[in-house]
């Protein structure tokens, strides 16, 4: 199949979006070039030249030869403004905005439909591992019974580091910030509500069941105490943050994020630091599991690359 030339019109240019700029560097095979690249703050020092930057919008929207957006910015209802733009403007997009996503499914399967346009978020999902597009394909016929995981690295790697290193949860955090895995806004970690996103997204393609985030329970870790860190490590077991979706006897979905006591038995309790795993259980398949750095420059840059080639080849999403 040959493979369509991408002209691309970036949003955001923070840790993922040089991280995409690294990345399609060294990948030359692909037919893909930033053509511009649309920042909001005007006075703060970029890696690169400031001939690639644009502050307004409608350079890249309004300019005929891009041909794909990729919105990396972390303001949810920002993105939501310029990837609805994006599509009924006919240019296919790759987001990573989880929040964004979960909170307006509806709105942008529509728009999807009605311009006939992609939307492509593998990096909204557990950055590096490819979650979303193995439930949309590999999948596709089998039947899903649950699907459980951490997917969230800011989270994991704090409890990781106070479980093992001892140190505080603070410090944890604060080594969390500065590797670029949390959020502007730490409490959407910490609080289990991007684990919520994400598992929303996770049930639109495994179950086919899209809801809003206020009808999922999300308990973070910010309330785990020096008590349940002291009887996971008398009992030898880890604390995880756990987010999990099921099909219960009567055919219901039931979905919730919840920091959980995990043994040794169970694939969760070995996977650690930034690292993200996912468990799904289907009919034919039986049980298998995903593992992957879930957050990071790099991995999250690896998931937006792998959106871009795929929207070369005119893939979209079933649904
Ligand atoms: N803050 C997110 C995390 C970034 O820690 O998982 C990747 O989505």
């Amino acid at each position: 199949m040959s493979r369509k030339k991408l002209n691309i019109g970036l949003f955001g240019f923070g840790c993922v979006g040089f991280g995409l700029y690294e990345v399609l560097q060294k990948t030359p095979g692909l037919k893909a070039n930033i053509k511009n690249i649309c920042v909001k703050d005007k006075n703060k020092a970029r890696e690169i030249s400031s001939d690639h930057f644009t502050f307004d919008k409608n350079d890249i929207f309004n300019d005929p030869e891009i041909n794909v957006i990729v919105e990396l910015i972390d303001d949810a209802d920002a993105a939501f403004e310029i990837v609805s733009t994006a599509l009924k403007s006919g240019k296919a997009v790759v987001s990573a905005n989880k929040k964004m996503i979960a909170e307006h499914f509806t709105e942008l399967l529509e728009l999807q439909r009605k311009y006939n346009v992609p939307l492509l978020y593998e990096a909204a999902c557990c950055a590096s591992m490819p979650i979303i597009r193995n439930l949309e394909e590999y999948y596709d016929n089998d039947l899903l019974e649950s699907i459980e995981g951490i997917v969230n690295g800011s989270t994991n790697y704090i409890l990781t580091k106070t479980f093992k290193d001892n140190i505080s949860y603070d410090e944890a955090l604060a080594e969390a910030q500065q590797k670029g895995f949390a959020e502007s806004n730490p409490i959407l970690d910490t609080g289990g509500f991007d684990a919520k996103y994400k598992l929303l997204i996770l049930l639109a393609h495994s179950f086919g069941f899209i809801a809003q985030p206020d009808e999922l329970f999300n308990i973070g870790i910010n309330n785990i105490g020096d008590l349940e860190l002291k009887y996971a490590r008398e009992k030898g077991l880890k604390i995880k943050l756990v987010a999990q979706a099921f099909k219960t006897k009567e055919g219901a979905i039931s979905a919730f994020v919840l920091p959980k006591f995990v043994d040794a038995e169970n694939r969760l309790f070995h996977v650690d630091d930034v690292f993200n795993g996912v468990i799904t259980k289907t009919s034919f398949a039986d049980t298998q599991f995903f593992v992957g750095k879930g957050a990071g420059a790099h991995p999250t840059a690896s998931a937006v690359l792998s959106d871009i080639s795929a929207l070369s080849y005119d893939y979209q999403y079933e649904y």
